[in-house]
Parts: C-alpha cells; structure tokens; sequence
C-alpha cells in the first residue's frame, strides 16, 4: 500500500477491505489518507476509513479533529461505509456528536472489526431503513443508563472482509429508540454480545460511521457530519 509509506506510524487511515479486494467489486475509489491533527494522534489514534464499493457518488472527508462530513447518492449496487474512531478498537466510552439525515437503506453506527474469529460489528444508533442483506437471528435485547438495544447476529457468505474475502458472522445491536449524539460504551455491548453467545476476537479497528447501501430495490441517499471525541 504505497500511500501509506507517507504516514507516520501513529496515523493509519487503512483501507478497510482495500488490498484483497475480491474482483467482484466493480470498483474500489475514493479512498482516503488524511492525517489527522496531532492532538487528535494521540487522543484517539486519528483512525479514518472509508470504503466504497459500486455505483453511486460517495463523498466523504475527514475534517480534522475527529470529524468527517457525508454526502451520498447511490445507484444500484453500491455502498459504502465511512468514519473517524480508533485502530485498535474496544472497550472505550465514544462519545460523538453531529447530523444524520438519510433515505434508504444505511445506518449511522459504531462499526468496528475484531481477527479470530473474524467478526464485523455494528451498534447501529440511527437509520432510515435497515434493510439486511442476510437474515438476522435475534439473540435478546439490553438495557442500561444509554439505552435499550436488540441484539441480533447473521451470517456473510464470501464478502468482503478485513481480511479479503471471507465467510464471517455480524453481530448487531440496534437501538430502539434511534438518536444523533450521544456516548456509547462499547465494552457494555462486547458484555452484552458475550452474555449472549457473541464472542468477539482480537480488536482490529472501530469507527463511528455512516453506511449507506443499495439492496436491489432501495436506494440510499443522504448527509451526515459527525464529531467523533
Ligand atoms: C430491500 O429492503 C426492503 C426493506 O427492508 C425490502 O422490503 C426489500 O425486499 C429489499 N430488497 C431486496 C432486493 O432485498
Ligand atoms: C426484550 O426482551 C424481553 C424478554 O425476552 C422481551 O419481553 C421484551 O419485549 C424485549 N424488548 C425489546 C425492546 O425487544
């Protein structure tokens, strides 16, 4: 990954499906290296990935400070999925803020990735439609001082991955009462999901993102700027 060697070690805006991506993908763009400032290095390791795949205009761009703006429109077939957290991700209390305003199908969610095994994560706070690509199981619901959520898992099927193309398990907890704002402690969730059955493996990395996807018959649109701290 040539552009990386520009970076310093503390600052990675990786790629997440990047090297390996499947030839399926019918495109790979937009990809982004921004630097963060230093005050954010060493406050929240300056983690910004953005990833799309498809049709469609995906424009994101990290800000600086934590924050990246959104705006979309997608054709059929495509997607992506952007946003500032932390590499390596776990147990941290987020706090972001900022606006969400979409259609279709996407989710504004702390979204993150752990190795052995290979899981794909999302606590998804706000939404317009969900609209799963696989079925979901519903493992239970939560409740505690930030809120209720449901719990649910599925299954992906040769998709992109972190690690290339791979067969993995998603594990979601969706909110049920959708908000902008707000503080999430995800180590509540990993205990949540453990209690459930939902083990995680080794933390990889976790934004605060805006996804938004085509699935066939919907198509997403939207804009979102979101301050992750
Ligand atoms: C897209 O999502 C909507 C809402 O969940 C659903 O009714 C529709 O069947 C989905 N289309 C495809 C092709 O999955
Ligand atoms: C949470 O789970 C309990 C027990 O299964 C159930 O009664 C309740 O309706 C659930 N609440 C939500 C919001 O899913």
């Amino acid at each position: 990954m040539v552009t990386f060697s520009f970076l310093s070690a503390l600052v990675l805006a990786a790629l997440p499906y990047g090297l390996a991506a499947p030839s399926s993908l019918t495109s790979l763009i937009n990809h982004e290296t921004v630097a963060p400032p230093t005050h954010l290095e060493s406050r929240q390791g300056g983690y910004y990935s953005f990833w799309t795949e498809g049709g469609g205009s995906f424009k994101c761009s990290q800000q600086g400070g934590g924050k990246y703006t959104c705006s979309w429109s997608g054709q059929k077939g495509g997607g992506f999925v952007a946003g500032t957290g932390f590499k390596p991700g776990g147990s941290r209390a987020v706090k972001y803020s900022g606006t969400y305003d979409a259609k279709g199908p996407g989710y504004l969610a702390l979204y993150g990735w752990t190795r052995n095994p290979l899981i794909e994560y999302y606590i998804i706070e706000s939404y317009d439609i969900i609209a799963p690509g696989e079925p979901w199981t519903k493992k239970g619901n939560f409740t505690f001082e930030e809120g209720t959520y449901e719990l649910y898992t599925s299954q992906r099927v040769n998709k992109p991955s972190i690690e290339g193309t791979r067969t993995f398990t998603q594990f979601w907890s969706v909110r049920t009462e959708k908000r902008v704002g707000g503080t999430i402690t995800t180590g509540k969730h990993y205990d949540a999901w453990s209690k459930a059955g939902m083990k995680l493996g080794n933390h990889d990395y976790m934004i605060l993102c805006t996804e938004g996807f085509a699935n066939g018959t919907l198509l997403p649109s939207g804009s979102s700027t979101i301050t992750v701290s």
